[in-house]
């Protein structure tokens, strides 16, 4: 349909003010993770904070306390920044008056974080505030839910309510936001991929690490502190907060320092540091050395943004023998402009944005991607194993990544190939614990190398151990024959009767 200038014979109103319940319920439920609902409330605490360091007067303290009550849990975020003045303005979706920071980029957060724990009828929170105008007043102020916009008699507009005191807020002047949280919605702080059921405790050690990694370049670079209480059973824990940073490989790490940078926006400071790191059991999520959690790591401010993001850098996948490489990029500026925009769950970046592609493109430029092959373990052993075959006066021989198949062209290789003067061995190696499908593999480069004209005599799968199925599935297999009519002859070897030690660096 093409869109005309045409003069109308008549015009009608379109009544499409949303009722508060209606909005809430369509703008919750965004976040993969209550986690990341969290982050939003601590956000809004640590842009305060950071755009009023200078007042010495407020206490650079978040905390962020939640209480088990068994079906829910009572999420408090609480500050001792100044206050919010305007809290018609903070409640208004999309109102971006109030902004302090850049963190303060959609004027959605604390909103959606709110209606993301429980739009329903019976949604529970509130907002307690005090400003130095309240303090010397002796009040504080107060909303709570249900969320309304106030547009009919059904939807009664919210108030704010005046008490004398300071309503147990910890600070002379802040904010503390308290918000009730269906337990099974407070279960996806945990990992979908891991499977062991996971009591309170358990998940706030997810949310834990989640802000420690979230929130790394702010804990360690400004004089903000987060503590984390967790309250169950009567008990009380207090946790505070130590960045979340990667072990690095001595050696392997380039900083950058601060660099100036404009990405199209305006001036701002890059800081970038890149290098293989080394896996750090005590994390359950973050600097694995996996393919989820390396890669190229962008924030803003210290805040996390995104992370992956290498075949959007270097424009293929990632090798598993790259997994260990990591690269931190952190965009410091207060000129929301000169940033690139983020989605408003704040976990990615807008794709389309023109400063995003810049940076993408600084990153390819400025930082080299490892070789693919560099240190996987299991290079490292068959190199060893090479070495071991080229010292042997009985091997003519010794070749890696011997080509097989090439009668039809595939592009199958053999980890190694040795032609002794008896005979002819090739190996498949495989670093940890093998699996039926590696047997079949090495039986298809011993059909391979026979329908190529070179017939090999013994095929070994070497790794650290076999399990039982392979062991059945080899004697299974030494029934058979290949399809130049000789009988298999596979073999299972390790690398410790070899005399090779895995070295595991990561
Ligand atoms: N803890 C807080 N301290 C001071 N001001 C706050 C706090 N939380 C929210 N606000 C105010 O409410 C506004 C709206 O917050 P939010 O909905 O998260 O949107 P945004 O952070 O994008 O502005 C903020 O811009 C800020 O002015
Ligand atoms: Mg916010």
């Amino acid at each position: 349909m093409k869109i005309e200038n045409k003069t109308p014979i008549a015009e009608e109103i379109i009544r499409n003010n949303p009722t508060g319940h209606g909005l809430f319920a369509g703008i919750g439920d965004n976040f993969n993770s209550v986690a990341q609902v969290i982050c939003e409330l601590m956000d809004d605490a640590v842009s305060n904070l950071r755009a009023n360091s200078g007042d010495p007067e407020l206490s650079m303290r978040v905390v962020l306390s939640l209480e088990n009550l068994g079906d829910a849990v009572e999420i408090s975020v609480t500050d001792g920044g100044t206050g919010i003045a305007d809290l018609s303005s903070a409640l208004t979706i999309a109102c971006r008056d109030g902004a302090q920071t850049p963190l303060n980029e959609h004027g959605f957060g604390l909103k959606h974080a709110l209606a993301s724990c429980d739009s329903s009828p019976e949604q529970m929170w509130s907002i307690r505030t005090r400003t130095k105008a309240d303090a010397a007043a002796n009040q504080y102020r107060e909303v709570k839910a249900p969320y309304s916009m106030g547009t009919s008699e059904l939807d009664k507009p919210m108030k704010v309510r005046f008490y004398s005191g300071t309503g147990d807020l910890p600070h002379p002047t802040g904010t503390s936001i308290s918000v009730r949280c269906p337990m099974a919605k407070f279960r996806t702080v945990k990992p979908d991929r891991k499977a062991a059921p996971s009591d309170f405790h358990n998940l706030v050690r997810y949310i834990i690490e989640e802000l420690r990694y979230v929130y790394a370049g702010i804990l360690a670079n400004t004089p903000i502190t987060m503590e984390v209480w967790e309250i169950s059973g009567g008990e009380e824990t207090q946790h505070t907060l130590t960045p979340l940073l990667p072990v690095w490989e001595e050696g392997s790490v380039k900083d950058y320092g601060e660099i100036p940078c404009n990405l199209g926006g305006g001036p701002l400071t890059i800081r970038c540091k890149y290098g293989n790191i080394l896996k750090n059991p005590s994390n359950a999520i973050y600097y694995k050395c996996n393919m989820e959690s390396s890669g190229v790591e962008l924030r803003i401010n210290g805040r996390a943004i995104e992370h992956g993001m290498f075949d959007r850098v270097w424009g293929e996948a990632i090798h598993p023998s790259q997994n260990r490489f990591l690269v931190q990029v952190d965009l410091i500026s207060d000129n929301p402009t000169a940033l690139p925009a983020t989605k408003n769950t704040k976990t990615s970046f807008c794709e389309a944005d023109p400063r995003l592609k810049n940076l993408l493109s600084w990153i390819a430029s400025y930082v080299p991607v490892p070789a693919k092959d560099v240190d996987s373990v299991e290079l490292r052993c068959v190199r060893e194993l090479t070495a071991k075959r080229e010292n042997d006066p009985t091997a003519l021989r010794v070749s890696r990544e011997e080509p097989v198949f090439q009668k039809i062209g595939l592009k199958a290789k053999v980890d190694l190939f040795v032609g002794y003067i008896d005979r002819v061995t090739i190996y498949e190696a495989k670093a940890g614990k093998t699996k039926a499908l590696d047997l079949y593999q090495l039986r298809m480069y011993v059909d391979g190398c026979a329908l190529d004209n070179k017939p090999v005599d013994e095929a070994v799968l070497i790794a650290k151990r076999h399990s039982a199925e392979v062991k059945e599935l080899r004697d299974i297999l030494n029934t058979l024959t290949a399809p130049d009519g000789r009988p298999y002859n596979f073999r299972l070897a390790t690398w410790d009767e070899e005399g090779i030690v895995i070295r595991q660096s990561a």
